[in-house]
């Protein structure tokens, strides 16, 4: 099993540190965002892994990352050369895996607690060609992909709305992905959407109506630390994870 971080994005958001650094890299207590994104996947025992970076900074990553020998992983990058999107931003990752290789994709500014390794487990049970997504209840799920339920088939997702209006559920999808390479083939399917940008919710619709994508619900903390207050928060949470 592979592992892919997606850190990529602007983070206008977080405007004007993301002038000068790119918002993965910004300190989130003693350390630079990505490293978490790192750890996560290093304790859930993979240690192959992909970060695709966009130009900006992309040399600081390279300095302060190495080979990643000083975290026990074996890092290879990938530049974004402009933003297209979480699913564009993906393909990039199809050159680095085996054929039908399943691997873990997190958005970089997804900072979590919860230990992986279990549901890296579940998603090894599944078929070939199906896809697993985290989920978290949070208090406002319209600023997030919101995942629909069929009482039918608790088990599975039917549907994923993003940033809805009236959300049908309590529950975001979380940018913590599970797939095999059959993933490439969905985004060659799907098409820019009103922001012209190939949506990773698109992508997890294609399983979902093919009643492909299952789910977990983290218990533990996580953010998507991406503004101010949570990245504040998420340096106090996250605190006693690293060294
Ligand atoms: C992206 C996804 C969204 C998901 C979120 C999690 O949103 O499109 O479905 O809930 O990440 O961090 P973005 O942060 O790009 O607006």
């Amino acid at each position: 099993m592979k592992g892919v971080i997606l850190a990529g994005g602007t983070g206008s958001r977080l405007h004007p540190l993301t002038s000068l650094l790119n918002k993965h890299l910004l300190p989130v207590g003693k350390y630079p965002m990505i490293v978490y994104g790192i750890e996560r996947l290093r304790q859930a025992g993979i240690t192959d892994m992909l970060i695709i970076i966009g130009k900006q900074s992309a040399g600081l990553y390279t300095d302060f990352l190495g080979s990643g020998s000083d975290y026990g992983v074996q890092l290879t990058y990938r530049i974004q050369e402009k933003a297209g999107g979480i699913a564009e931003a993906l393909d990039l990752a199809r050159s680095y895996m085996h054929p039908e290789e399943k691997f873990t994709v997190l958005l970089g500014d997804n900072l979590f607690k919860e230990d992986l390794g279990p549901v890296i487990e579940r998603f090894k049970q599944q078929p070939p060609g199906s896809a697993r997504v985290l989920l978290k209840k949070v208090a406002d799920a319209r600023r997030y992909g919101v995942p629909v339920f069929d009482p039918e088939r608790p088990e599975s997702i039917s549907k994923i709305e993003e940033k809805p209006e009236n959300p049908q559920s309590k529950y975001c999808v979380t940018g913590i992905y599970m797939y095999d390479t059959a993933v490439f083939d969905k985004i060659r399917q799907i098409n820019p959407s009103a922001r012209g940008e190939l949506e990773i919710t698109d992508v997890n619709n294609c399983y979902a109506a093919e009643g492909k994508l299952e789910y977990d619900i983290l218990r533990r903390y996580w953010s998507d630390a991406g503004t101010f207050a949570s990245l504040q928060e998420a340096g106090i949470k996250m605190k006693g994870l690293l060294p």
